[in-house]
Order: structure tokens, then C-alpha cells, then sequence
């Protein structure tokens, strides 16, 4: 499975809503509640994760605008099921380029999810002070935050997460990306615009029976270790093997960091 396949995000998608800190959506939810009608734009929405997590949350009739670049992920948000007074339209945009578009227009709140450690400083940079232009509020759900603890331990983990860091810093087309340090460069970000900030961990936890999902990480991390040439390929090749034989044995388990942001203007900037 690819980076951002639909295959990847279905699979994801059950560990990321019971990761989501209720404490923050209850923060969402609050800042909202009185609006007859929300209107919403979810940047890299991917097949629509953000309007699941969210929707039964916020006032009864919602607008989403769901942005992307992929066309495949698109599709499948637009096509998702909804209730007659949820509106959602779906549009191909690239971030990176377009991100004023994706904010034209009427908004009550702009949302994303397990995106901020793909993008730049700079980046987020205009991404904070373009939301703070228009005083509205911005929750920022799973953003990876560098913390990886694997059960039972191998003597490779910690060479293995080194270079896990090391990718997640990488280019993700946005010039190279806050991968751990975003969640702290959004948060201090805000509070300089004169936002009140809520947010709290929101982990994946994996036990051993997620196996699926724990085979897929483990692979992917193998080759993140390889691309970035911080392990051997032998190495890799067996660090894997013995993640797999874990699972297979019913005694792996896995948490990997995230947060979850939620930030409000407080009008004393
Ligand atoms: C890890 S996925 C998260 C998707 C979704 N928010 C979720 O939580 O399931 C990252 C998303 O960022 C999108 N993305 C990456 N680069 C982008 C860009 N330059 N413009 C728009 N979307 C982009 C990908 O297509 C993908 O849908």
C-alpha cells in the first residue's frame, strides 16, 4: 500500500477515530454549537475522515468543502453517505499551490487531519496567518509527534525510529516537512496570532490483534529505514522479519504518537 492509498487510509481509519482526543472535539464541537449552519473546508481530505470523525458533532446542517490533489481519494469522499442537510463538494486542488483557493469564500472553520506533519514551516506559516486573516477557528487532528514505542523491544527499534524521524522530515511537496516538530510549530504559531489553543495526544494503539495494520507500518518503516540509506538493506530485511514473526506469535504491540489541535481566535492579537 502506497503512502496515501485508499487501501491505506480504510485500514488507518478505525485506529485514527479511536485515537481522536474527544477533549478536543468536545473543544470543536463547543465553538461551533450555536451556529444555525457550519460551513467547513477540510484541507487533504483525503476519502473524507475528517466529516466521519466530526459530523454527528456539529450543528445539523454542515457545508464541507473537501480539498485534495488526488482525484481517486476525491472521488470516494464525494461519493461518501450523508444525511440531507450535510452538503458536501469535493475539489481538486493542490495545496501547496492553491491554498488561498481552498479558503475563498464563506467559512466557519477550517479542518484537517493527519496532514501537518507532511508540510513546510513556511508553509504552515501561510497556512496559520491566512486562517488568522479570517479570524476563524482550526482543528488539527493525528499529527505525528516523533513518539514510537514497539512491543516486545529489538536491539534495530531505535536505529529504526532514528530513521523514521529522518524521513518524516523529508520534501512531502511542500518543501522539507515539520514532520515531529509540526504539532509545536502550529501551536506556537497561533498563540503569536492571539489564539487560545486546546490540544491533547491522540495515539495510535495497537494490540496483538491488529495485525494487519502492524504488518503495514512495520513494512512501511523498513522502507523508509532503506530510502534513506539509514540501515543496510540486511539490516532492514531483519528487523523486519523479526517484527513479523511478533505479529505471527500474537505478542507485537505498537503505539505511535500523535496530537490533536484545536485553536480558536480570542480576538487579542
Ligand atoms: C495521510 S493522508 C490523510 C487523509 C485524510 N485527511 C485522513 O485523515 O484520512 C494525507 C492527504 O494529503 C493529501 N495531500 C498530500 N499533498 C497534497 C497537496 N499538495 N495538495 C492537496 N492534498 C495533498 C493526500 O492526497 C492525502 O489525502
Amino acid at each position: 500500500m502506497s503512502g496515501f492509498s485508499a487501501d491505506w487510509l480504510k485500514l488507518r481509519e478505525p485506529y485514527d477515530q479511536r485515537a481522536r482526543s474527544r477533549e478536543v472535539i468536545a473543544a470543536v464541537a463547543a465553538a461551533v454549537a450555536t451556529l444555525p449552519s457550519v460551513h467547513i473546508v477540510d484541507l487533504a481530505c483525503g476519502t473524507g475522515a475528517t466529516v466521519r470523525a466530526l459530523s454527528r458533532h456539529l450543528p445539523a446542517r454542515q457545508v464541507w468543502r473537501l480539498a485534495d490533489n488526488d482525484l481517486g481519494l476525491l472521488g470516494r469522499a464525494n461519493a461518501m453517505a450523508r444525511t440531507h442537510d450535510v452538503k458536501i463538494t469535493a475539489v481538486p486542488l493542490d495545496l501547496n499551490r492553491d491554498l488561498e483557493v481552498a479558503l475563498d469564500g464563506v467559512i466557519d472553520m477550517v479542518t484537517t487531519s493527519a496532514f501537518l506533519d507532511l508540510v513546510s514551516k513556511d508553509w504552515l506559516e501561510r497556512l496559520t496567518t491566512e486562517i488568522a486573516a479570517r479570524s476563524i477557528p482550526f482543528y488539527a487532528a493525528l499529527t505525528y509527534d516523533g513518539r514510537i514505542d514497539i512491543t516486545p523491544n529489538d536491539p534495530a527499534d531505535a536505529s529504526i525510529v532514528a530513521a523514521i524521524n529522518q524521513h518524516q522530515a523529508t520534501d512531502k511537496g511542500f518543501g522539507p516537512a515539520l514532520g515531529p516538530e509540526a504539532a509545536g510549530y502550529a501551536i506556537a504559531n497561533f498563540e503569536r496570532l492571539g489564539y487560545a489553543i486546546s490540544h491533547a495526544r491522540s495515539d495510535w494503539t495497537m494490540g496483538p490483534g491488529d495485525r494487519d495494520i502492524q504488518l503495514e507500518i512495520f513494512a512501511g518503516w523498513a522502507g523508509a529505514a532503506r530510502e534513506i540509506g539509514a540501515l543496510s538493506l540486511a539490516d532492514a530485511a531483519s528487523w523486519l522479519t523479526r517484527r513479523r514473526a511478533s505479529i505471527a506469535a500474537g505478542i507485537s504491540s505498537l503505539r505511535v504518537g500523535h496530537v490533536d489541535l484545536f485553536a480558536t481566535p480570542t480576538g487579542r492579537r
